[in-house]
This record gives structure tokens, sequence and C-alpha cells, in this order.
């Protein structure tokens, strides 16, 4: 089994009136692991689905390799798929739901239960083959449907939320065992989910949509270091977010007015936005909780009072109130021996500049 990379081209699809996937771009290379990240309504699996061949795309084009698929028929796109629920069919066996594909195929009785026992053996459910879907538990039934689509070693692999139905154990162990199964295989996967650090944790790359628009797509690290726009900020990890007026634009300096709440000063502008900030421009200012800074000396040019204090084992994180009534995450690793800075006092506290997104508030 090897994968084969997937070029989706300018594909766009809607519901009557209801555009849910608007001419969305992105090459997935052979044997990646790409997550569709978004929240609901943004269009996952409305994308998933043509790629399949169950929906027909309005505009664009699927390229599997070097085929035009995007008039093929689904069983005929190389490409298995596990569906949002697992889909299984009751009142067949596992053997029998395993071997579905491979009938619908034609394939020689005996290649299909050889072709059976390895797929069971791939998931680990060996001896189960007699038992009927409800016999099983959610995560064996999850199981079976990831068999069932590999089973006819497809290059392409494509999960709409296959874990949701499962609790957070289950689903933190199933989530080890498919990215094993991927890179022992080698298969392209294209992976839907809504949850973040499902993605964070199992994408190569993750492509976050919005109202069927491609927000960004990169790495974990790009996407958590460097979001393009403040929804991506937002959406992928925490993140603090400081609303103010570009007061002065220098070429090597930006001065944000928070209104009650203080100046940011940057000396340079970190900004990645096209076209650039004016001055008098409403922008977001956005800080990960963990790259501030407490500071008790109170004479800062933002400070707060600490409204609350969560310990969450190795990190504290602080709520911070600012003058103009912003809550404020400043999250520090957890010392030993020392004190606290309390609930009620007052703090400062320090941004380094390098923390600093800034994002053009009619993005926003
Ligand atoms: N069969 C359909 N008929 C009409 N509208 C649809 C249909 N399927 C999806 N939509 C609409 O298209 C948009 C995208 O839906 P889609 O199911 O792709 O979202 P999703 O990102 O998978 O959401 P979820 O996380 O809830 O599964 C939504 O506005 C949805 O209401
Ligand atoms: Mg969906």
């Amino acid at each position: 089994m090897h994968g084969a990379s997937v070029s989706l081209r300018e594909l766009g699809k809607s519901y009557g009136p209801v555009p849910a996937v608007e001419r969305l771009a992105i090459d997935i290379r052979p044997g990646e692991f790409l997550s569709l990240l978004g929240p609901s309504g943004s269009g996952k699996t409305t994308l998933l689905m043509m790629v399949a061949g169950f929906e027909r795309p309005d505009t664009g084009a699927i390229w599997i390799g070097d085929r035009n698929i995007t008039q093929v028929a689904p069983n005929r796109r190389d490409i298995g798929m596990v569906f949002q629920r697992y889909a299984l069919f009751p009142h067949m066996t596992v053997a029998e739901n395993v071997a579905f594909p491979l009938r619908m195929r034609g394939f020689p009785k005996t290649r299909i239960s050889q072709s059976v026992a390895e797929a069971l053996s791939l998931v680990q459910l060996e001896g189960l083959e007699k038992r009927l879907p409800a016999q099983l538990s959610g995560g064996q039934q999850q199981r079976v449907a990831v068999a069932r689509a590999l089973v006819f070693e497809p290059a392409v692999l494509l999960m709409d939320e296959p874990l949701g139905a499962l609790d957070k154990k289950l689903r933190e162990q199933m989530q080890i065992e498919i990215k094993r199964l991927q890179q022992s295989l080698g298969i392209t996967v294209i992976y839907v989910t809504h949850d973040q650090e499902e993605a964070l944790t199992m994408s190569d790359r993750i492509a976050v949509l919005r109202d069927g628009y491609l927000e960004q797509v990169g790495s974990p690290a790009d996407l958590y270091d460097a979001p393009a726009t403040a929804f991506v900020a937002d959406f992928i990890g925490k993140m603090n977010f400081l609303d103010g007026i570009c007061r002065k634009l220098g070429a090597d300096c930006l001065e944000v007015d928070l209104g009650r709440s203080g100046t940011i000063i940057l000396p340079q502008q970190p900004v990645a936005s096209a076209p650039p900030l004016q001055q008098g421009q409403r922008v977001r200012l956005a800080v990960r909780p963990e790259r501030m800074k407490l500071d008790r000396h109170d004479d800062r040019k933002i400070s707060g009072v600490i409204e609350a204090v969560i310990f969450a084992g190795a990190s504290h994180t602080f709520l911070i109130r600012l003058a103009g009534g912003e809550i404020i995450h400043v999250q520090t690793q957890a010392t030993h021996g020392g004190s606290l800075p309390q609930e009620g006092d007052r703090i400062g506290f320090v941004i380094p500049d390098d923390a600093v997104h800034v994002f053009p508030q009619a993005e926003c």
C-alpha cells in the first residue's frame, strides 16, 4: 500500500442558495496526514464527500496522483472512507462488513478471506470475525470501520470525525493507533475533526475552514506560532485578544492605544498583514497566555488586578482584569517555594515583542 497525492482545485459546492464550500484549493502530498478543522457547518463533510465522490462539485476538479477523478464513480477512485457514524451494516458480521467492499468489486472468494484476515489483524480484531456490530464496543466498531476502509488497499483514506462517539481516553488511544497505522502503511489521510487538540496531535498539516472558505493551511507549529487571521489565532490553542487603535506608525515602531487599559508599544511592526496598517486603524492584538510574563512592579504601562488563579498541575493560569475591563490569561510554569501573586493583587505584565500578533480589525 502506498499513498497518492490529492489535489483539490478551486472546489465549490452549494446546496441551493447555501454555499457549503467555496473555491477551495489544497495540494496534499503522498503519505501526508492532513486534517480539515473548523466549526460545525464550515464545510468539512461536504468537502470530504466531494473527494469520496458522493457529492458532485459545482466547480473545480479533484486529482488523485495524475488522474482527474472529478467525474469518476466512488468505487473507482481508490479511496477508503470512514464515516461520521461508523455506518456498519448491523445485520452483517464483522468479517462480512469488512469483506463488503471486496465483494462489491467482484474479488474471488479466496482472495477476500485472506484480505479480510489481514485487515482485521491490522486493527487487532482477530477472533471477533463472527460477531455482529451490536456485540462490539464503540472502539471495536470503529476499528471494523477502519478495517473495511483499508481492506482494498486504497491510496487515500478519508475519515470524518471517526472518533467523535468515543470517550476521551479511548479517543486518545485510537488517535495513536490511527496515526501508527497511517505511518506504517504510508497511506494519504484526509481527516475531519472539529477538535483542535486532535488535529494538532495527529496532523502533518491542518487546513482550517470557516464558512466554506480555507482560512489557512499549514503545519501545527505554523498555525500555532503564525496564525494568518484572528479566526485561526482564536481557533487553535488559547489566545488573548486586545482591541485597540494604531496611533503612531513608524518604520520600526507601532503604538497601539488600548483605551483605558493603556498603550502597547512594539519596537517594530510585527505584522504579517497585507495591506499594511494605517494610522487610526482598529487592530486586534493576539498573545498566547504562555508568552506573557508577570511582573510584580506595577509601574508597567499595562497592569491589572488578579481576579482568579487556576492551578493545573504543571502550570498556573492567572486571570487578570485590565482597567478597560478585558480579562487576560497569563500562564506560568508552576514553581515550588516562593509566594505566588494572589487574587486581588495589582500586577503588571511583560509581553515579549515577538509574541504579539497584530490583525487589522476588519478581518476579525
Ligand atoms: N444535504 C444538504 N442540504 C442542504 N444543506 C446542506 C446539506 N449538507 C450540508 N449542508 C449545509 O452546508 C454547510 C456545510 O455543511 P457540512 O456538513 O459540510 O459542515 P461540517 O463542517 O461537516 O459540520 P459538522 O462539524 O457539524 O459536521 C452547512 O451550512 C450545512 O447546513
Ligand atoms: Mg460534518
